[in-house]
């Protein structure tokens, strides 16, 4: 079975105390940084772009997981890469020619990524699943972190991790809104490998027990 990783979400860090909140996660039992871009377009919300992500990098000692929720994300593969993006996350409803820009983030050296809303449904990814290194599910419709959490989400991975196993794809499956201690079990348990938590994590007393508690629930 595949390692269960943790991926704080930045967006809901304090921007006033950014490094501070970097230093948190590279001391924390965290894996990767989750790094929202939202463009305001895409999504009703706009968070932070190019600048910020290259100052979270100089910081940051762990994978850079980039979750784009902009229209045309072909534009920015190439500036997402120089950046440092790790693994770079296109949404599957922005994307018109979704292999062909799996294969141009695979070719700037990152992992390529696909995240869909909760309307969309797991199987329109089977004849993709084996080019797609993460599956993204949106458990929130995507745009602003600390919503609720989508009970159907727990059917919408066992149904993605059916695809990827009779496909013989590696593709790891994460989550991505709402994430609690509550709820994080019974993700890994129908499959999921990665966990986004962003309010849960941040709004919490003390985040890095917050973390720690997480790893260990998912462990
Ligand atoms: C939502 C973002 C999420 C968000 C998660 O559009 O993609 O990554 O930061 O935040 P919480 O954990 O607060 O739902
Ligand atoms: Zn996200």
């Amino acid at each position: 079975m595949t390692p269960k990783r943790i991926a704080p979400s930045v967006l809901a860090a304090d921007f006033a105390n950014l490094q501070r909140d970097i230093e948190m996660i590279n001391a924390s039992e965290a894996d990767w940084f989750h790094i929202d871009i939202m463009d305001g377009v895409f999504v009703p919300n706009i968070s932070f772009g190019m600048p910020v992500l290259r100052d979270i990098v100089k910081h940051a000692k762990k994978t850079i997981d980039v979750h784009l929720m902009i229209v045309d994300p072909d534009r920015y593969i190439k500036t997402f890469a120089d950046l440092g993006s790790n693994i770079l996350t296109v949404h599957y409803e922005a994307c018109t020619h979704l292999h062909r820009t799996l294969q141009a983030i695979k070719a700037e050296g990152m992992q390529a990524g696909v995240a869909i809303n909760p309307h969309t449904n797991v199987s329109l990814l089977e004849d993709t699943i084996n080019d797609i290194d993460l599956v993204c599910l949106m458990s929130v419709n995507p745009g602003f972190g600390g919503q609720s959490f989508i009970e159907n989400t727990y059917n919408k991975v066992q149904q993605l991790k059916e695809i990827i196993n009779r496909k013989g794809a590696k593709t790891l499956i994460e989550i991505d809104g709402g994430v609690t201690s509550k709820n994080a079990k019974q993700l890994v348990d129908a499959g999921a490998d990665v966990l986004v938590a962003g309010s849960f994590v941040f709004k919490s007393e003390n985040p890095t027990e917050t973390i720690k508690d997480l790893k260990s629930i998912v462990a």
